[in-house]
């Protein structure tokens, strides 16, 4: 059996059914492109035939991407297919996947037929998608519910009318990872012409099972994965594809391997999380913002000695730049030392344990201790007059029906540059002026403003992270006016770089 396990995307139509997460053409098309980079084989781009949207969105992708096959889902009813043979029209590779309901409470309550007719529709409609197009991939829907040896007939007679893939939902999310790892052996061992086609995971999260399910039905034989960016999909959500290809990628012993370029998927996982304004839970395996972030003092320690002792996966393979260390009350004087560093301090170790002494107090008082913090600690808050640049005139233009406008001037050790620029709002305006007048590629890795209490006349605090020739420079600035205290965050940062 091969040992390429090939990822299918559903983002686009299980992971777009949800409430708050739908997607205009444009948007689609953003992350059907960044699907594209990441490595998917199939992108599943819609249900062609719900609506207008659906079926034009199916097109533009279809037209937009080259390497991943387009699917587009149908109901076994005719009309459907033939929309989305329509829709497909412009795909380099197309699928189209048509199904219908095969458990006991499909056939009786939902469709209110009998097994036997079951059949004979999902036949119907295998034999008359392939009329349109050569990859037909049929789900036999709430399979994780459905009784294996009925599930086994269903199976045989689709790849018999011509399926390529056949698809084996666990619609409710309700199998367990052996329960559905013996479905699939049950298929691979019991359906006499199974080497015909690809059988494929389809894995709902209701009982958090979703990714060790995938993993047990691809243990057992199955050669696709159906799965979406971050998990997102109807109530509990789909499979995360993130977590199913660095589980495959980690474990070399399995002997699998995916499509996925494994350094995209940070990348996808924050555009899908902002297009769709979902945000991404901080634990979430792989893509979650603590997933590679360690605030134990022991496990601090133990990761700036060597990485492996409590990570498993480079955070550099999923697009993380590094690991990252909370500070609180319970880190140690080796974390301190190396944050203290990255913010451009360096102490003798007596010197070192005295502002240890002072961060512990702090931090028993308050939970999470910032860079700013750290910089008063340290009893080297930046004398503001002895910074390299300083912020003269910051003059910008925003507001509704106008082109965001920024005129930044800056003093440079005696020197005065001027420079107007616009942006896709004032910070973006003024962050642009300065990049122009400081003629240095640097590219902005953080940016965060936060209130220091709660009223609408207090004081912003503005930290920010910029990258220059691989190096990571820290800059900050507190200002009643959140975009001068942006500005002067910024210069802050950049004017470490010299
Ligand atoms: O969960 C499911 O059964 C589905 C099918 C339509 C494939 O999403
Ligand atoms: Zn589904």
């Amino acid at each position: 059996m091969s040992n390429k396990v090939y990822i299918f995307d559903t983002t686009l139509r299980d992971g777009e059914q949800v409430p708050g997460c739908q997607l205009n053409t444009i948007e689609k098309i953003e992350v059907a492109k960044q699907l594209e980079k990441l490595g998917v084989d199939i992108i599943e781009a819609g249900f062609p035939v719900s609506s207008p949207g659906d079926f034009n969105s199916v097109v533009e992708i279809s037209k937009a991407v080259s390497n991943p096959t387009i699917c587009a889902l149908t109901r076994a009813v005719k009309k459907d297919i033939e929309v989305a043979a329509d829709a497909l029209k412009f795909a380099k590779k197309g699928r189209i996947h048509t199904g219908i309901g095969t458990s006991f409470y499909h056939i009786n309550y939902k469709l209110k037929s009998n097994p036997e007719e079951i059949i004979k529709r999902a036949v119907e409609a295998v034999k008359y998608a392939r009329n349109f197009i050569d990859d037909v991939e049929f789900y036999a829907e709430d399979a994780g519910r459905t009784d294996n040896e009925y599930l086994a007939r269903v199976v045989e007679a689709v790849i018999a009318a011509g399926a390529t893939v056949v698809n084996i939902p666990d619609t409710t999310g309700y199998c367990l990872p052996h329960e559905y790892g013996e479905k699939i052996a049950f298929l691979m061992n019991n359906v006499p012409n199974v080497d015909k086609a690809i059988l494929s995971t389809h894995c709902h999260n209701d009982l958090g099972m979703a990714t060790a399910n995938s993993m047990s039905g691809i243990l057992n034989g199955a050669r696709q994965v159906e799965v979406t960016i971050n998990g997102i999909g109807e109530r509990a959500g789909n499979t995360s594809l993130e977590e199913v290809a660095m589980a495959i990628k980690s474990h070399k012993d399995l002997d699998l391997e995916t499509g996925i370029n494994s350094k995209e998927i940070i990348k996808s996982s924050r555009l899908v999380s902002t297009l769709m304004r979902m945000p991404v839970q901080p634990n979430k395996a792989i893509v979650g913002r603590n997933a590679f972030a360690h605030s134990s003092g022991i496990h601090q320690d133990g990761v700036l000695k060597n990485r492996e002792n409590y990570e498993i996966i480079d955070p550099a393979e999923v697009g993380v730049k590094e690991s990252s260390i909370v500070l609180t009350a319970r880190s140690g004087r080796a974390a301190l030392k190396h944050r203290l560093q990255v913010l451009g301090y360096d102490f003798e170790p007596t010197e070192l344990d005295e502002v240890y002494q002072r961060f512990l107090e702090l931090a028993d008082k308050k939970k999470d201790i910032t860079d700013e913090d750290l910089q008063i600690l340290a009893g080297r808050e930046q004398d503001k007059s002895n910074k390299p640049l300083q912020l003269e005139l910051l003059q910008v233009v925003c507001g509704k029906s106008t082109v965001p406008t920024a005129t930044v001037r800056i003093n440079f050790n005696g020197d005065v540059f001027t420079e107007t620029a616009a942006g896709n709002g004032p910070i973006d305006a003024a962050f642009t002026a300065v990049k122009a007048l400081i003629k240095r590629r640097v590219r902005l890795e953080e940016f965060l403003i936060q209130a220091i209490t709660r009223g609408s006349d207090d004081l912003g605090k503005v930290h920010v992270q910029v990258e220059h020739k691989g190096q990571t420079y820290y800059g900050f600035a507190a200002h009643t006016d959140i975009i001068t205290a942006s500005v002067e965050a910024f210069l802050d940062a950049v004017g470490k770089i010299a």
